[in-house]
């Protein structure tokens, strides 16, 4: 599997048009399967240069999938880009790779943002059993030799999370103009200089991007389009998930508890009131029963203010929806809806004692479990 990787061509007053026009035939002869154009077709999104743009890129003979980057989505560019290259964001697939194209661009704005949205569309388009690669305009990492950094995604973290969760073997991104690529756990972030504008950075000559796929190895090469090519990279594709994302994904998560029991009248209150006083704010309990009682049995109350700690008012009735939205559901009947704590409804107040340190060893013991 053979990608030829071009971006930044900018049509219009940046344009180097020998260059692209070389590179065209270069890339005919290279027979890629596929041509991935990550943005800036255009200098300002006008008609004229998206036209021209088109009439030297339709010499292409394989397959192209082309994004808009922020020149393009100019004065409305997006509409030409349309006209011209197909929507704005797109899906490729083939035997072994599902190719991902999403548009990082906004009206008139410098500043990329894919959205949620757009995320969730990307993550519902990765195939397990191929190679999935993500194209867009913007970086998701800093870009160096680039002087200030500018324009990174403003929901870059975000894509970072995506990216290195879900297995994408590589990101092909441009805007920056200059080559670079950068592993990030398994995802190979690669991005390509500019083919068409003069402004080639520190670059010798306008270049693109041969991404080789094949036999669980990525080869890179960059391509000048006056002075050969180099290989830049060969890597191993790994396919494990990284373990310690998951682990700061699951430590940050919201986490709620729901107590149940019959009347929800004594101990469920107790716990209720035990792990909202000694968890951190990312967690929060309920409780609630099956057939509510009228009012809260007062001797807990009582031992609860022994400890300075306040019971909430009223017995609650468990709803469908806690069921289902809760992490973690603690019985204290036999009721068949959670995870059973064997804790005997008291008597005498020195139960309700007992019965409070019982419960609050129990409620230390599951927010410990539940922080990591
Ligand atoms: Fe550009
Ligand atoms: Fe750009």
């Amino acid at each position: 599997m053979k990608i030829a990787h071009i971006s930044d061509l900018h049509f219009g007053e940046e344009l180097m048009r020998g260059k692209v026009e070389k590179a065209v035939k270069q890339i005919n002869e290279a027979e890629p399967d596929l041509v991935v154009i990550t943005g800036d077709i255009s200098c300002w999104g006008i008609h004229s240069e998206m036209r021209e743009a088109y009439e030297t890129l339709i010499d292409l003979k394989p397959d192209v999938v082309a994004v808009p980057g922020n020149h393009d989505a100019r004065n409305i560019g997006h509409e030409f880009f349309e006209l011209y290259f197909g929507g704005t964001k797109k899906y490729y697939k083939n035997d072994i790779l599902s190719l991902i194209a999403a548009d990082s661009t906004q009206p008139d704005l410098d500043d990329g943002y894919v959205g949620y949205e757009q995320r969730e569309w990307i993550r519902s388009k990765i195939k397990k059993e191929k190679f999935n690669v993500l194209a867009l305009h913007h970086h998701i990492v800093p870009v160096p030799k680039t002087g200030r950094e500018r324009n990174v995604l403003i929901d870059a973290g975000e894509m970072v999370e995506l990216i290195t969760t879900t297995g994408i073997t590589a990101v092909l991104a441009g805007h920056r103009h200059m080559p670079y690529s950068i592993r990030l756990m398994r995802t190979h972030i690669i991005h390509a200089g500019t083919l068409g504008s003069f402004k080639v950075l520190g670059m010798p000559d306008q270049n693109y991007n041969i991404i080789e796929i094949e036999n669980e190895t990525l080869t890179l090469k960059l391509r000048f389009v006056d002075f050969g090519e180099v290989e830049v990279g060969r890597f191993t594709i790994k396919t494990e998930t990284p373990e310690s994302i998951d682990i700061y994904h699951r430590i940050a998560k919201p986490k709620r508890v729901l107590f149940v029991s019959k009347a929800n009248d004594c101990r469920t209150q107790m716990a209720e009131a035990i792990f909202n006083k000694i968890s951190p704010n990312n967690m929060l309990a309920l409780s609630a029963g099956l057939e509510p009682a009228d009012s809260v049995d007062l001797r807990a109350m009582a031992v609860m203010k022994e400890l300075d700690l306040k019971v909430n008012g009223k017995p609650r009735r468990v709803s469908e929806n806690m069921l289902k939205d809760f992490d973690v559901i603690i019985e204290f009947d036999d009721l068949g809806l959670g995870e059973r704590w064997e804790i005997k409804k008291p008597e005498a107040i020195e139960e309700y004692r007992e019965v409070r340190r019982e419960i609050w060893e129990k409620v230390e013991e599951l927010v410990r479990k539940l922080l990591y």
